[in-house]
């Protein structure tokens, strides 16, 4: 089919969907800390980093414990602001395992953003190191098995309004480039369809 009988509409269309994968890029967000093998130990403050993509809408996630052969989750923090890569976790009497998942979640309607590497949980006294907790990061409080009520130890304040203001003004950025680029690519079909 030659080029020049395609609608310029269709092809604007086209054109769009060229431009998902730049939307599907904007949702990166990965654990860093704790990695495959990781050892936390029961009695320190033990160190979560993250990175995570500016684009996606995210301001704030929940912070949850899972385990792979056991069923309940260990519930850390709720409403930590997306806008920090750090935390820590004080781990106290919490059932030793080598089969710990870190998940980072909205817990409100179970949406999953990113899940850590399997790491474990060791007693203060079989620790082979201590872990060194981050300086500049908040520090909350785990402590036990998992937690049948559902609450989470530490929920830290909604993010400031001046956040979610600056949010989405990158949101309609991404947007109008979009749009932008769509219009573009539009009259440039138009012009082919004139020749
Ligand atoms: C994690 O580490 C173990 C042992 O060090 C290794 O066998 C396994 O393949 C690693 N898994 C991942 C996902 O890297
Ligand atoms: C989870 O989603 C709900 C509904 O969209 C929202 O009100 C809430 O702030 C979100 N929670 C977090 C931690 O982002």
């Amino acid at each position: 089919m030659h080029l020049s009988s395609i609608p310029a509409a269709v092809l604007s269309i086209l054109s769009a969907w060229l431009l998902l994968p730049l939307a599907v890029h904007a949702s990166y967000f990965e654990i860093t800390t704790p990695s495959n093998g990781t050892q936390w130990v029961n009695g320190a403050a033990n160190p979560v980093t993250w990175v995570k993509g500016l684009l996606d809408g995210i301001t704030s996630f929940d912070v949850e414990l899972a385990r792979l052969s056991q069923d309940g989750l260990l519930y850390a923090a709720k409403d930590v602001p997306a806008d920090t890569s750090s935390l820590n976790i004080f781990l106290q009497n919490v059932p030793a395992a080598d089969d710990y998942f870190l998940l980072f979640l909205n817990s409100t309607h179970g949406v999953m953003y990113s899940v850590s590497d399997k790491f474990s949980i060791v007693s203060t006294s079989s620790a082979s190191s201590t872990p060194q907790p981050l300086a500049s990061a908040p520090t909350v409080s785990l402590s036990g098995g998992p937690n049948p009520t559902n609450s989470f130890s530490t929920t830290f304040p909604a993010s400031a309004n001046g956040v979610i203001a600056w949010k989405s003004i990158e949101g309609s950025v991404m947007q109008i480039t979009a749009v932008t680029s769509v219009v573009v690519v539009a009259m440039l079909s138009g012009a082919l369809a004139v020749l």
